[in-house]
């Protein structure tokens, strides 16, 4: 078993050290928990892609603990970005920013471009801090889970995902639950309007009404049930609707009863609750042994969006 640390501040300051001395740390952020590595160290960096199975063409996200900091990573920043970076950081958004000259091509996956984000949880701005405060410049993180898999939402989860994988050097940081349960918004900020990459918690008319004006969401639909990999998924078939056989898992909002037979894997009473439940109930159906999950996607606009994108990947199967 890896060690698993409660955040404690002599907990963040072993793990800025960790990162230094070119070990991962899988830390909690609100939205899910990140595997991070000091992004000026490739090999450190190449280890998130090991650990993950992760394809190499695959950028990671640099987190950084303030916007001066942003400098270091990105250039030529438009002003409506610098908007969107003052509303809604710290917080669950990343943004697609020109790359300055320092950044590698181990960090983009040989693309122009660099994805920052400023997280809110405070284990994690604590830990940007400190990794600062001894010459750490940000923390390269995707989230904590094998490539295609249920991002982790607890420091358990992260464990279950990935113990077998980490070295006796890498480390967990134990923060909790993640506050917001699904992955950040990410808004690609090459051209204006910018356009939605994923949803996320900072939503489409958020965005809209911070740039003043309408933006395109460029989500990306599934073009071939079936001949990707499925993301978000966990071992057990996930289909959408309300019809569940007995023995199948159930999720959907409380206001939907449970078909008969079936198990109940989240009651969430809202949206909120749906977003913050939803991939620790996917990881509960594996837990179960149970084949086959149903879940009911919620409607509307705001963060069901980001579910809905969510359970549509997690079914394609
Ligand atoms: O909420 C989150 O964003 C979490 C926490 C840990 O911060 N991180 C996360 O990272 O979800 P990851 O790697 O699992 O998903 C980031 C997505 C990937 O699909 C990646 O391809 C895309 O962001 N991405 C990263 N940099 C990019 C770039 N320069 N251009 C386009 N897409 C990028
Ligand atoms: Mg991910």
């Amino acid at each position: 078993m890896r060690e698993i640390m409660d955040c404690t501040g002599d907990a963040i300051k072993k793990a800025a050290l960790a990162l230094k001395d070119g070990h991962l740390v899988a830390f909690p952020t609100e939205t899910v928990y990140g595997l991070g590595a000091d992004p000026t160290n490739e090999s450190a960096v190449s280890r998130i892609y090991s650990v993950k199975d992760r394809p190499a063409d695959h950028p990671v996200i640099v987190h950084v603990p303030s916007i001066e900091s942003l400098e270091i990573w990105a250039k030529e920043i438009p002003t409506f970005a610098l908007k969107l970076a003052n509303e809604f950081w710290p917080g669950p958004m990343t943004l697609i920013l020109k790359r300055s000259n320092f950044v590698q091509d181990y960090i983009t996956g040989g693309q122009e471009n660099v994805g920052v984000r400023i997280p809110s949880n405070p284990t994690a701005l604590k830990l940007l801090e400190e990794f600062q405060s001894i010459g750490g410049t940000g923390i390269a993180a995707p989230s904590a889970n094998r490539f295609g898999a249920v991002s982790p939402t607890t420091a358990k989860a992260v464990e279950a995902e990935l113990g077998f994988f980490l070295s006796p050097d890498d480390l967990i940081l134990n923060g909790g639950q993640s506050l917001i349960g699904v992955e950040s918004t990410i808004i690609d900020c090459i051209d204006f309007p910018p356009s939605i990459l994923r949803p996320g918690a900072i939503t489409i008319e958020m965005i809209e009404m911070a740039v003043g004006r309408s933006v395109e969401s460029k989500v990306q639909a599934i073009k071939a049930p079936g001949l990707f990999k499925s993301h978000y998924s966990p071992k057990a078939l996930v289909r959408l609707g309300k019809h569940a056989l007995p023995g199948d898992g159930f999720i959907a909002l409380e206001s939907v009863p449970t078909p008969f037979g079936a198990h109940r894997l989240a009651t969430p009473v809202n949206v909120d609750e749906y977003a913050k439940k939803l991939y620790y109930a996917l990881r509960l159906a594996d837990e179960l042994g149970i084949k086959t999950v149903v879940a009911l996607p919620p409607e509307g606009a705001g963060l069901a969006e980001a579910i809905r994108d969510r359970l549509n990947k997690a079914s394609n199967g």
